[in-house]
């Protein structure tokens, strides 16, 4: 089989490798769809503090299930699935109060094991989940995005009286805007990014109204409208941005952080305390592929909004060179193995 392999930063191979056969408890999927994020980049270029080299990239992946571990129900064998990159031990502290994506043996496929930029990955049966006939192929690989938002959401149960912001409309920052208005029906969702075609996208994500904070602060343009939003969400992730959050926010408000900065964020206690804010994080997703399929089954979502490109895996690296490259065009971008 062909897998795209990062040897070391910087260096990517399409490597002819043996067909794995699935351990016990593993099933063997073929892959057919599969996304590329951020996260995959950094891995390529060496910014990824957990990789480790060389490595099969990729954890946003859909396929079909074709050969089953000891264990596994032959029945499973060619079910539609998409797979859940989290795979944890299940029985240290974080997994057993339900967060298994901080559990302390945490596994990511495609990032600490092999993942799903291959024409076969096998992957722990329990991390497969059926994906429902009337779901389509290219909503299916953009599960996992979704899944945080999913987590983002769940931390904090949006209201539909909620004023959101959100900065970052990249594809964790749309996501995040479909999951508000789509699923928690907020009335009010604002978007800041500093790019306007991605605030576009937004818009056509679902967002009430956008921000472009290269040309004004999003303090100004909340103090024109005299809006102090209830519920933000920092998915630009620079250091900078929590303080802002902490200052424009309403008393009782509550914040989600996802950025994994190793700079500095500088806070005032008086701005949280005082207004006794909630600041969450939120780090991939505890189990939430049944809650996203399910959202994509009632129709709640729309992945499609996000996907701009299409590229067969032997075009991955100009695929990834295009995505680094050209934030005002591209979003979600999809390798097809077929
Ligand atoms: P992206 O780079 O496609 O999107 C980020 C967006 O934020 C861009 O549109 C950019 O123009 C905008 N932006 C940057 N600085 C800004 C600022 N100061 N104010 C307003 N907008 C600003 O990235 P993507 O894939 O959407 O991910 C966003 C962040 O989320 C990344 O930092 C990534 O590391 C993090 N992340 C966290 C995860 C978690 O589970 N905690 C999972 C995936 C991503
Ligand atoms: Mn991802
Ligand atoms: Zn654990």
């Amino acid at each position: 089989m062909k897998s795209v392999v990062i040897e070391h930063p910087n260096q990517l191979t399409i490597a002819e490798r043996p067909l794995p056969a699935p351990a016990a408890g593993e099933v063997r999927v073929k892959v057919s769809l599969a996304g590329i994020c951020g996260s995959d980049s950094h891995i390529y270029r060496g910014h990824n503090p957990f990789a480790r080299y060389p490595r099969v990239i990729g954890h946003e992946f859909f396929g079909l299930i074709d050969a089953v571990g000891e264990g596994v129900a032959p029945s499973r064998l060619g079910e539609r699935v998409a797979v859940d990159p989290v795979i944890s031990c299940g029985h240290c502290y974080p997994c057993a109060i339900g967060k298994p994506n901080v559990c302390t043996e945490l596994v990511v496929l495609g990032v600490h094991r092999d993942g799903g930029f291959s024409e076969y990955a096998v992957v722990p049966a329990d991390n497969a989940w059926v994906i429902p006939p009337a779901i389509p192929d290219e909503h299916a690989v953009m599960v996992e995005p979704f899944t945080i938002a999913a987590n983002v959401t769940g931390q904090v149960n949006p209201r539909e009286q909620d004023i959101a912001l959100v900065y970052g409309a990249g594809p964790m920052g749309l996501t995040t805007v479909q999951a508000l208005k789509g699923v928690y029906n907020v009335s009010q969702v604002i978007v800041a990014d500093r790019i306007d075609e991605r605030l576009q996208m937004a818009q056509r994500s679902g967002a009430d109204w956008v921000i472009n904070n290269s040309q004004q602060p999003v303090q100004a343009a909340l103090e024109a409208r005299g809006i102090k939003p209830t519920l933000i969400v920092d998915a630009a992730c620079h250091p900078s941005i929590l303080q802002e959050a902490i200052t424009l926010a309403s008393p009782a408000a509550r914040i989600v952080i996802m950025g994994f900065s190793s700079e500095p964020s500088q806070i005032i206690q008086q701005g949280i305390t005082g207004k006794e804010l909630s600041i969450f994080s939120s780090r991939l997703n505890a189990r939430k592929f049944p809650v996203v399929i399910d959202w994509l089954a009632r129709g709640l979502i729309d992945p499609g909004k996000l996907v701009t490109h299409k590229f067969h895996y032997q075009q991955v690296t100009d695929a990834i060179e295009l995505f680094e490259k050209d934030q005002r065009k591209c979003c979600k971008v999809l390798l097809t193995f077929n």
